[in-house]
């Protein structure tokens, strides 16, 4: 190489924002054995998730749990998990809990300069979108969401030209693409305040359909939307529920919005899965409650509300089970997944996010 092209190549590497990696460093991997000293540290840890898992496989688990740990204080970073993490990721390594809004907004008040997300895509996208200058991983990019799939940036710009001055809100599942043509973004726990903040008569809410029909049952405002469906969700039927309940009429059942609108009008109560979890947590022990949303949430909800009984028909989210305990212990070590987002698209999509999170709707 002629020393004119090694400085252009210099110059060019200049230019371009350093990588994750290249900015915090890399660490040796540490040994993953179950010692004494990683029994003591975890043996705590353990009490929150041994309903969940059993004490002969808990020294496989234990190792992931210390070093990520120990490595995440020493790389001064935070883990965010989403309430359909699994139990040893939930309750054993997660630093903030909550559902898609409460991620957004602890996600504009963390200190630290790393941020582990562990939940779907568009999840770390929304906390990169709002910590543009941190380092925000997520432990595998494959993470995605049928929702998210389901809508393009195309797709928001050919409905505002089909419906001029209706204004758009797109759930936060979405891609920050999709959030940069629309005026706010919602989330479960918020979609019917964020659509009713408008004052036209008619607002689109898309792209999920189910939660458009929903929040349509709530408001007074026409609602249009979009075919897209949540994969987890959209499994549960009417039939099933009815046939529950009549072997139990005690039964409690709440449900996630995003369940097809006969569904949910059988429900007792629906919401987020933080107001799920806030429900179970205020019900009798004794009280039987029927969870119609993603298994782990069922495993992470005992450990709030002991003394109730579960019945689980749960259906599993493949894109939530992508995050591992080993997955996590590799983007610290190594700094990966990172998250990037193209910045003319992040500034538009950050305004929508923004609305939504400084909307006081609850
Ligand atoms: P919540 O905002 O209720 O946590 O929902 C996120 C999600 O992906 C549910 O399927
Ligand atoms: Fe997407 Fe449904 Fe999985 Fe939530 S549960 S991340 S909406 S596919």
């Amino acid at each position: 190489m002629s020393t004119q092209t090694e400085t252009a190549a210099g110059a060019a590497r200049k230019r371009r924002p350093l990588t994750a990696a290249e900015k915090h460093g890399v660490l040796a991997m540490p040994p993953l054995d179950y010692t004494k000293e990683v029994a003591r540290q975890t043996a705590a840890l353990y009490e929150k998730v041994a309903h969940h898992i059993p004490a002969i496989e808990w020294p496989v688990h234990a190792p992931y749990v210390y070093w990520i740990n120990r490595l995440k204080k020493e790389r001064g970073a935070v883990i965010l998990a989403h309430n359909y993490q699994t139990p040893e990721i939930f309750h054993c390594v997660a630093d903030i809990r909550g559902d898609s809004l409460q991620l957004a907004r602890e996600a504009t008040l963390v200190d630290e300069e790393i941020i582990v997300q562990c939940g779907v895509h568009f999840m770390a996208e929304t906390s990169k979108l709002l910590n543009p200058d941190k380092t925000v991983l997520i432990p595998d990019l494959r993470a995605g969401c049928s929702l998210a799939e389901s809508i393009t940036g195309a797709d928001v710009r050919l409905l505002r030209e089909r419906y001029p001055g209706v204004p758009i809100v797109t759930y936060v599942n979405t891609s920050a693409e999709v959030k940069a043509e629309s005026d706010i973004c919602c989330t479960s726990s918020n979609a019917v305040r964020v659509v009713e903040s408008f004052d036209s008569d008619t607002v689109l809410l898309i792209p999920d359909e189910f939660l458009a029909q929903n929040v349509a049952r709530q408001t007074s405002k026409k609602i249009l939307t979009w075919k897209g469906h949540c994969e987890v969700h959209e499994r549960f039927t009417a039939e099933e529920l009815l046939a529950y309940r009549e072997a139990d009429p005690g039964l409690q059942i709440i449900a996630h919005p995003e369940c097809p609108p006969d569904v949910v009008k059988i429900a007792d109560y629906t919401g987020s899965t933080s107001g799920m979890i806030e429900f179970a947590r205020r019900r009798q022990p004794g009280a039987r409650v029927l969870l119609v949303t993603e298994c782990s949430m069922a495993s992470n909800i005992e450990q709030e509300a002991k003394g109730v009984r579960f019945i689980k028909p749960c259906n599993l989210c493949p894109h939530m089970k992508r995050i591992t305990l080993p997955k996590i212990l590799d983007s610290l070590i190594y700094m990966r997944e990172e998250v990037v987002v193209d910045p003319a698209v992040a500034e538009r999509a950050r305004r929508a996010v923004e609305r939504m999170v400084n909307l006081k709707t609850n």
